[in-house]
């Protein structure tokens, strides 16, 4: 087994103390608060592009990565990888162990460049051994503009990603379409916004109100779902299953179980082995989080003891995959949980039929765009490892108990899991 190197190692995870895991103090009086990273024109997604390439005294790290992408480099364990593709990968790892130790200090003036620095870095470490790879590495930070432009909120069609393993379209796409669904998900932050200040004020003109944003809300979430399903025209879903996920491979869903083993983590009293090694899973996408979190579904979907995982020490999922987003968005997260005049809590309230129609197209928007996503997972997962159980080999070339329940990259036993999630969010539908 191979080991990662612990100076880079070391860095990432200093990079992840300033991006990551400090929770810091924030103004929570409003949802719109920039202090959660969130703006009102892109939501999660920053709002310039973001920095494509660090100034020059981190060269060592874009040339490594450069030089990775440009070898195509292969996973060790892919069926019929040849001995000139092995050589090469060592030889490029054998690079990255003699690359030189670079100062952070420099970045951490720059949230930015911080972001920047992290997606190398992970990316160079994800490419030497997975996994280390976030959501908000292959999709939110990940991207430039195709052609120039001023408008405050890109367009859809103009995005480009800045980094893929494979350099094919249907990466690309892959990622470029959760992208695409944050940007359109930005209309649903506003309106969560508007609902919580109507809520405040909560006469029944305010209610009224509430009623026609929530209506509005649904829109939005079928219009996410529409733009999920056409990752169908861009990406193909064998391509997908068998070249493209075996890199999100995690430590939690690798089918041959295999124990991930980082060097030197004696070489630093803080360091300690990592407790969490998920893959870059859309499950750390802010937006779906939000919007069941606004609605109070995820006290169904999501209710206490779905883990989704194995063994007793899972928390539940999204408490997991909170831990791999930007600080500044698990606190936004943080702070919509502690809204003090929670929807739900409103609409059952109310006694208001309009607003309890309109609260249940929103969550039934919600099941709708779940009940995609589970024929999307069928595609792109169960499917292809379906028809490669048939032919006894595994998708990504590991040697697997064909027996064994498959795992999200995540972590999750998905099946179960996301039938569960999906179904128990239809039943936060408020009978009348
Ligand atoms: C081809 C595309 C996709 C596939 C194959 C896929 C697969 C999966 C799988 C297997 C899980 C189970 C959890 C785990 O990772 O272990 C999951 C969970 C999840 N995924 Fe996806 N996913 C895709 C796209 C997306 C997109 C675009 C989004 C939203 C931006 C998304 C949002 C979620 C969420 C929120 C969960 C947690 C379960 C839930 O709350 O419904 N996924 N996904």
């Amino acid at each position: 087994m191979r080991t990662i190197p612990p100076e880079h190692y070391l860095a990432l995870s200093r990079l992840d103390g300033f991006l990551g895991t400090s929770e810091g103090v924030y103004d929570t009086s409003t949802l719109a608060a920039h202090d959660f990273d969130v703006d009102n024109r892109t939501g999660f997604m920053p709002p310039q592009s973001p920095v494509g390439r660090l100034e020059a005294y981190w060269e060592p790290w874009e040339l490594i990565l450069d030089d990775a992408i440009a070898k195509s480099l292969q996973l060790g364990d892919k069926p019929g990888i040849t001995p000139a593709e092995m050589s090469q990968s060592e030889s490029w790892r054998w690079h990255v162990r003699e690359l030189p130790v670079l100062s952070i200090s420099g970045l951490i003036k720059s949230e930015t460049d911080l972001r920047r620095a992290h997606l190398m870095l992970a990316w160079i470490m994800h490419f030497y051994l997975p996994p280390v790879l976030t959501y908000s590495d292959t999709v939110l930070y990940n991207w430039t503009l195709k052609t120039q432009s001023h408008e405050p909120t890109p367009a859809l069609d103009n995005l480009h990603s800045l980094t893929l393993f494979t350099g094919t379209k249907d990466e690309q796409e892959f990622y470029l379409t959760s992208a695409r669904m944050e940007l359109r998900g930005v209309e649903a932050l506003e309106l969560m916004r508007s609902t919580m200040d109507e809520a405040f004020i909560g006469d029944d003109l305010a209610m009224r109100r509430i009623a026609s944003i929530l209506v509005r809300l649904a829109t939005v979430i079928d219009d996410l779902k529409a733009l999920f399903t056409t990752v169908r025209e861009g990406c193909n879903p064998t391509t997908f299953y068998t070249n493209i996920r075996p890199w999100f491979r995690g430590a939690d869903s690798d089918p041959a179980t295999r124990k991930w083993e980082f060097a030197g983590l004696d070489t630093d009293p803080s360091f300690t082995y990592p407790p969490e090694l998920s893959g870059p899973s859309a499950g750390q996408s802010s937006l779906i989080h939000a919007l069941d979190m606004f609605l109070g579904v995820d006290e169904f979907s999501h209710a206490a003891g779905l883990t989704g995982g194995v063994g007793p020490k899972k928390s539940p999922f999204l408490v997991r995959m909170q831990l791999y987003m930007p600080r500044h968005h698990r606190n936004f997260l943080n702070h919509l949980a502690a809204n003090p005049r929670p929807l739900r809590e409103i609409v059952i309230g109310a006694g208001d039929a309009t607003l309890l129609s309109a609260y249940n197209a929103a969550v039934g928007a919600l099941k709708r765009f779940r009940d995609c996503h589970m024929a999307i997972v069928t595609a792109y997962i169960i499917q292809p490892a379906r028809r490669a159980a048939a032919m006894n080999v595994a998708g990504d070339g590991a040697e697997v108990d064909a027996e064994a329940p498959l795992k999200g990259t995540g972590g999750t036993e998905l099946v179960k899991f996301l039938k569960t999630v999906r179904d128990r969010t239809a039943t936060a539908i408020i009978c009348t």
